[in-house]
């Protein structure tokens, strides 16, 4: 038997490290909290994707009664950038979540999300950085989804259809 350790690597940045495009971003993720519809959890989540053109979307987490139907933000973001920008990569995304009693820090992409997150590194073959508040003044980020999934089913075995 040989025992493999894996590790990856992540950075911690206090926000007045972040660059204006960087600080632009986590703003936009903050503003995009108030388009969530979170009656059920009241977890409310923002995501913020930049575009190779330097364009941002948005998204928010969209909740129904019946809770598996649940919409993340990332994959609403996810979902908007590519089906408006099909033609534009996706270079970063910004997490952020408010819950009943104000800001919640450290909430990581669920798996689903980092799912879809590689889905959409595969398709522009482009690494997408991906930032989430871990306190009020620091800011994780790690430059690829590769970092968060490993072992991924990444598809590449699927026979051709
Ligand atoms: N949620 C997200 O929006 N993103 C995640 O990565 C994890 C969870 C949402 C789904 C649901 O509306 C609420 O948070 C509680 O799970």
């Amino acid at each position: 038997m040989i025992k493999q350790i894996h590790s990856f690597e992540y950075f911690l940045l206090a926000i007045n490290e972040l660059n204006e495009t960087e600080k632009q971003l986590y703003e936009a993720a903050l503003s995009a909290i108030a388009q969530a519809y979170a009656p059920y959890s009241n977890f409310r989540v923002g995501c913020s994707i930049l575009l190779s053109s330097g364009n941002i979307v948005c998204g928010a987490n969209q909740e129904v009664a019946s809770y598996p139907v649940c919409l993340c933000a990332e994959g609403v973001a996810l979902s908007t950038a590519s089906s408006k920008h099909s033609e534009e990569t996706i270079v970063a995304m910004f997490v952020a979540v408010k819950g009943k009693d104000g800001w919640v820090y450290d909430v990581a992409p669920c798996g689903v999300c980092r799912q879809r997150i590689l889905e959409y590194e595969k398709r522009y073959r482009q690494n997408i950085a991906l930032y989430w508040p871990v306190s009020e003044k620091t800011i994780l980020k790690v430059s690829s989804i590769k970092h968060l999934l490993p072992f991924a089913f990444s598809g590449d075995k699927l026979e051709s259809p």
